[in-house]
């Protein structure tokens, strides 16, 4: 072999070896770089990750106490530890910032306002408000209750008050408590509603964020009193990461607002200028966990059940 034929055959080795490294970085961008999106996202060209898929992304998606789930009231377990939650400085008003994040309409909060009791291990400081919606107020919730999906959900995401972030909170089994509100679509307007609403046409575009004065989480849901009945659940984010770090607590009292109001999600944007729709993970297999309600009361027995009971009890007490 001469010395040209040799750094010749050279030449091709490294040229073979700099274009695998090629192909294999941009197989890498095409599994590690694609984004997560929702399933009204996904189209045949595949730019992004639909739930089905969001494992490949992060592993723990695929995990055994995913959420959302769906509730079934004929197979809970009413367990009468869980008692009313305390609310402590939910009626204190505060400044923030709502944020269209890509994904949903995010509302910070400074983590003042806590909740305790109801079986909570500790005080859970509240970090963040986010919403999960249909298309103009079609069905549009995570959690279902029966099979029905509510035209929307809002999530009170709180984290363990020792912690100092969302993030640092996930690396505890229970280290984040999310309240979640089933919203009913209703004829009038709901004015507590109004600020959070009319602020949605500021920021339509990914990226944008405008400022909310005086809003206090009161505002936002159903009086303490109509909050004593709740399903209770071990399960995880609903998004990416999908991290099974999550106590959470599913309110049955629905918030109302009209069909306008609902529909005024839906101005929102994706970053590929979409509507921003359907922005909700399909319901996750229970595998065998226990799904724990609050009360022992009649609001899920048979209406004709409970009417032949007072039948039967009237007439008896006539004989
Ligand atoms: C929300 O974030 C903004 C800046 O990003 C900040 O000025 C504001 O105080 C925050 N609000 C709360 C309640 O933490
Ligand atoms: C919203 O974001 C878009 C796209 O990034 C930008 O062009 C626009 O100026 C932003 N609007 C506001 C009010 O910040
Ligand atoms: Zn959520």
């Amino acid at each position: 072999m001469t010395w040209l034929e040799f750094s010749g055959h050279n030449i091709t080795r490294r040229m073979y070896a700099f274009y695998s490294a090629l192909l294999l970085a941009s197989l890498l961008r095409v599994t590690v770089g694609a984004k997560w999106c929702y399933e009204s996202q996904v189209s045949c060209d595949h730019k992004c990750k639909g739930p089905n898929e969001w494992a490949d992304i992060a592993p723990t998606c695929g995990g055994t106490s995913q959420s959302p789930i769906n509730l079934v009231t004929k197979k809970i377990t009413f367990k009468k530890s869980l008692t009313a939650l305390e609310f402590y400085s939910y009626q204190e008003t505060f400044h923030s910032v709502i944020t269209n994040n890509g994904h949903t309409a995010k509302v910070n909060l400074s983590g003042a306002a806590q909740i305790n009791g109801g079986e909570l291990e500790s005080n859970y400081k509240a970090m963040e408000i986010h919403f999960h919606w249909g298309k103009n107020g079609s069905p549009g919730s995570e959690h279902t209750i029966d099979g029905e999906q509510y035209p929307m959900e809002m999530h009170i995401v709180h984290i363990k008050e020792m912690y100092r972030s969302v993030e640092e909170a996930l690396t505890d089994p229970s280290g984040v408590a999310v309240l979640g509100f089933l919203f009913q679509e209703t004829g009038s307007s709901n004015k507590k509603y109004e600020s959070i609403i009319n602020a949605l046409a500021n920021i339509a575009h990914p990226g944008n964020s405008t400022t909310l004065q005086s809003l206090s989480l009161d505002l936002l849901i159903p009086s303490h009193s109509m909050l004593t009945s709740y399903f209770r659940y071990k399960g995880s984010l609903t998004t990416p990461g999908c991290t099974e770090s999550v106590i959470w607590t599913v309110f049955e009292d629905a918030i109302l607002l009209s069909k306008e109001q609902l529909s005024a999600f839906s101005a929102l944007q994706f970053e590929d200028g979409a509507p921003m729709v359907g922005t909700f993970r399909p319901v996750q297999p229970l595998n065998g966990r226990e799904v724990f309600y609050s009360r022992c009361n009649v609001v899920f027995v048979n209406t004709m059940l409970v009417v032949s009971a007072v039948l039967t009890t009237f007439m008896t007490l006539k004989a």
